[in-house]
């Protein structure tokens, strides 16, 4: 079967756009499954945190669980950051893998903040409530340099992203 790795930043609309696109998969009768970073890291993830290593070891730990259920012949949306280059060029080394790079402008992100994190990780050093090491703020992003689907979450509504990406998956599943 086939696991999509998203990238993208916080708010991009990795999470959002899994589940759309989980259901539509399932109504048209095809078995799917979402691996979410911000789940996983209550559960399986929980000791790790956001500096590099932990990150790397959280988007690893995702793609085993991603790929035990490849194996029960199921599509998988993993729904992370993802945010290093040399971890996701390691995962789509498997020939099951795309990589979907969710592209948002920084700009438009700290607009919409849906969470309120990005107010938070805008605060200054001293104030208690800032989050550190926010992803795109203060922390890595590397740009995927070769995703293999580029969608732009700010310039194109959900609907259009959902179909997409569903078209996407439909024209990748192997054929055997
Ligand atoms: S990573 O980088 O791939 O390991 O991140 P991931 O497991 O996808 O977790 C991202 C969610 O964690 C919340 N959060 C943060 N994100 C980025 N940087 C920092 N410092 C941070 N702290 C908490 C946030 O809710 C992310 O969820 P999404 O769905 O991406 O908004
Ligand atoms: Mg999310």
């Amino acid at each position: 079967m086939i696991l999509i790795q998203f990238t993208g930043l916080s708010g991009a609309g990795k999470t959002t756009l899994a589940e759309n696109v989980c259901d539509l998969l399932q109504q048209n009768g095809y078995e799917a499954e979402i691996v979410d970073g911000d789940v996983y890291r209550k559960t399986l993830c929980r000791d790790l945190g956001f500096s590099k290593e932990d990150r790397c070891e959280n988007v690893r730990r995702l793609f085993k669980v991603g790929r035990d259920i490849v194996k029960e012949n199921k599509i998988v949306l993993m729904s992370v950051i993802n945010p290093y280059e040399a971890v996701r060029n390691e995962i789509r080394r498997n020939n099951f893998v795309r990589t979907v790079f969710l592209d948002c402008s920084i700009g438009n992100l700290i607009e919409r903040d849906p969470k309120g994190l990005y107010k938070k990780a805008l605060l200054p050093e001293n104030n208690a409530e800032k989050i550190k090491n926010f992803t795109g703020i203060d922390d890595v992003y590397e740009r995927p340099l070769n995703a293999d689907l580029v969608l732009k979450t700010d310039l194109e509504p959900l609907s259009l992203s959902v179909q997409k990406l569903y078209r996407f998956i439909i024209d990748n599943l192997p054929t055997n």
